[in-house]
C-alpha cells in the first residue's frame, strides 16, 4: 500500500491505506473477491433501509460492455482507467420503494454503499478510485437506466499497478502528498464556525 494518509490522529489501517490511484494493474479481479465488494456495499445503511443504490459494472474480459463502461468516462479519466479491469457505475433510485415518493436521501446513500465497497476493496488489497467526470447521459442510454434511477459516479477497481507506467504528468499526481482540510475547519460545536475543542 502506497500514500498512506497522514493523519493528525490514529486511524484504523484501513482508513489510512485507502487512497485513489490512478495506477492499475492490469490482472483480473477474481470473481469472489467482486462478489465480496458488492456483498459489503448491501451491507451499508440506508434512510428507510431502502438501499437505493445499484451497480453495472464490465471486467475487461467482457470486451464489450468494458469499451462501453470506458466510452462514458471523460478522456481525462479514460487515459488511466482503461487499465483498470473493473470499471463500474453507482447509481442512486430516485424514489422510496415503500411509497414511491422521492428520496432525498438516494444520493447519499449510494454514495455510503459506494465507500463501504471501496473499504472492503482495501481490505482485499484492491484500490478503487471514484470519479464524477463521466458522461451521465450517455451512460442513461448505453445501459438502459430508467427514468427513475441516476448514476451518481464511476468507479476503477483493480490492483494497484506501478506509476511508473503512467505519464510523467500522471505520476506527478500520483505521487504528490495527500492532504485535507483540518479538523477545525468542518467540525462545529454550539454553532456553525465554532471548532470543536479537540480539532
Ligand atoms: C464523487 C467523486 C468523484 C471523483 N471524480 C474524479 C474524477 O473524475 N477523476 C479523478 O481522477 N478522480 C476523481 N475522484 C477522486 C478524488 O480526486 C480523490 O478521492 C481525492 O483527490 C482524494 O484523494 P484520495 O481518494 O486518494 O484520498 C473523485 C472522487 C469522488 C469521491
Amino acid at each position: 500500500m502506497k500514500n498512506l494518509a497522514v493523519s493528525d490522529h490514529e486511524l484504523h489501517p484501513l482508513i489510512a491505506q485507502r487512497w485513489s490511484p490512478r495506477a492499475f494493474d492490469s490482472r483480473l479481479v477474481e470473481a469472489e473477491k467482486l462478489a465480496q465488494l458488492f456483498e459489503a456495499a448491501r451491507w451499508a445503511s440506508s434512510c428507510f433501509n431502502d438501499q437505493p443504490w445499484a451497480f453495472i459494472f464490465a471486467t475487461k474480459d467482457d470486451t464489450v460492455n468494458y469499451q462501453k463502461m470506458l466510452d462514458c468516462l471523460v478522456p481525462a479519466n479514460v487515459v488511466w482507467a482503461q487499465v483498470a479491469p473493473v470499471l463500474g457505475l453507482v447509481v442512486a433510485q430516485k424514489n422510496f420503494k415503500h411509497n414511491g415518493k422521492p428520496n432525498a436521501w438516494g444520493e447519499y446513500d449510494a454514495g455510503q454503499a459506494a465507500a463501504t465497497l471501496v473499504l472492503q476493496a482495501t481490505a482485499l488489497n484492491l484500490v478503487a478510485h471514484q470519479m464524477g467526470g463521466f458522461d451521465a447521459a450517455k451512460a442513461i442510454a448505453t445501459f438502459n437506466i430508467p427514468e427513475t434511477a441516476h448514476p451518481v459516479a464511476a468507479i476503477a477497481i483493480g490492483y494497484e499497478g506501478n506509476s511508473s507506467d503512467l505519464s510523467p504528468e500522471l505520476q506527478e499526481r500520483e505521487n504528490a502528498a495527500r492532504s485535507r482540510q483540518p479538523l477545525t475547519s468542518f467540525v462545529f460545536t454550539g454553532e456553525w464556525g465554532n471548532s470543536a475543542p479537540f480539532s
